[in-house]
């Protein structure tokens, strides 16, 4: 590298997303891809925010409204908060960067799960802090070891409810247990991207009660809202810590077009009832075939589950792409014989398991 890029960018690995259907397409000259890898909503957007997009059109010659004003005081309405309290941003990936390029830097650590979402690690290396890996306890969150390994450095805690990639979950008393053990000037981000699949009703919501000040819930429209394309996140978080982020964020962090889908899809309550049976139906369809086949799965409260085909995912994960599915290979997360898929819808949940026979010779 002839240029002088710092020791702690270079170790950044890139993300990588799951594979695009029109990648596949190109590479096999193939039609009718399912993709299962990115725990997307397969019902598609709000037919509300489709309609509200297209009465915008006519306006994107003009700026988006920097503060956000409509989806924020909606979002403030829904969740009984301040628009003080919010940040929204280019997904909840955006809020991630802020908050670890706010609160982070040399010399401060921010601890996470291992494995967990992989935007944390590169957010966290990308301020210049350190980010300190606390492995899972079997498939959980390990809260009494993420509390242990808390020091003098340590200025940021991410937790994952439910946990993506492996779709377990913390109850409310478990997590009331890991705060009364954290200092109240450590940051807690509570990402709870799929937090509206859960099933548990013990599962921890930070949104049901009063947020403690040093909590920062992260949200997103991009999983039950099924608008992933747009990239709109949420934050909702203590005021002094939203007006910190505000004054780094981009002055246009959310474009015209996603602000109003994500105002019209929050109000279209139908829609995400809808979609979520449909996730819960898919899940509890592909655990029972899956099961019926002599493979095991992982329970979930998410849109997504583990499943171990006891082969090398990463080679079953190609064979599924030469049949048009899409999966995600878990080996880099540390689970080698093990896919992660989203429940499509019911033709795509039937096509996946067709090609797993296929590909697993059962
Ligand atoms: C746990 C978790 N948090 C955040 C995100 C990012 O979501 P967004 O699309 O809002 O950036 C994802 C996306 O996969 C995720 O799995």
């Amino acid at each position: 590298m002839k240029f002088n890029v710092p020791d702690y960018i270079m170790s950044i690995k890139p993300y990588e997303p799951g594979k695009p259907i029109d990648e596949l397409e190109r590479e096999y000259g193939i039609k009718n891809i399912v993709k299962l890898a990115s725990n997307e909503n397969p019902v598609g957007p709000s037919p509300l925010a489709i309609k509200a997009i297209g009465e915008h059109l006519a306006s994107m010659n003009r700026y988006p409204d920097g503060s956000a004003f409509k989806l924020t005081s909606k979002l403030a309405e829904r969740f009984n908060v301040k628009n003080e309290n919010i940040i929204v941003g280019n997904g909840s990936d955006d809020i991630i960067a802020l908050l670890a390029h706010a609160f982070l830097g040399s010399g401060k650590e921010a601890l996470m799960p291992l494995p967990s979402f992989l935007m944390y690690e590169i957010s966290v290396k990308t301020s210049g802090g350190t980010p300190v890996m606390i492995p899972l306890n079997g498939l959980e969150i390990d809260l009494d070891a993420l509390a242990d390994a808390v020091t003098e450095k340590t200025a940021m805690i991410f937790l994952t409810n439910p946990n993506n990639p492996t779709g377990s979950h913390f109850t409310t008393n478990q997590f009331n247990k890991f705060m009364a053990k954290i200092p109240k000037n450590i940051i807690v981000i509570v990402d709870e991207a799929y937090i509206e699949f859960a099933r548990d009703p013990n599962i921890f919501n930070s949104l049901a009660s009063n947020l403690e000040s040093n909590i920062v819930t992260l949200r997103t429209f991009s999983k039950a809202y099924g608008l992933a394309g747009f990239r709109v996140g949420y934050g909702i978080m203590d005021q002094e810590i939203a007006s910190v982020l505000h004054r780094i964020r981009q002055p246009f962090n959310v474009n015209s077009l996603a602000q109003v889908a994500a105002a019209a899809a929050l109000a279209d309550y139908e829609f995400l009832k809808n979609g979520i049976n449909i996730m819960h139906q898919g899940i509890d369809y592909l655990v029972n075939e899956l099961s019926e086949m002599g493979i095991k799965t992982f329970p979930t409260q998410a849109n997504f589950f583990l499943l171990d085909v006891k082969k090398d995912a990463t080679e079953v994960f190609k064979e599924m792409l030469k049949h048009g599915i899409i999966t995600r290979s878990m080996k880099s997360y540390g689970f080698p014989s093990c896919l992660r898929i989203s429940a499509g819808l019911p033709e795509e949940n039937r096509a996946f398991i067709e090609a797993l026979k296929k590909v697993l010779s059962l």
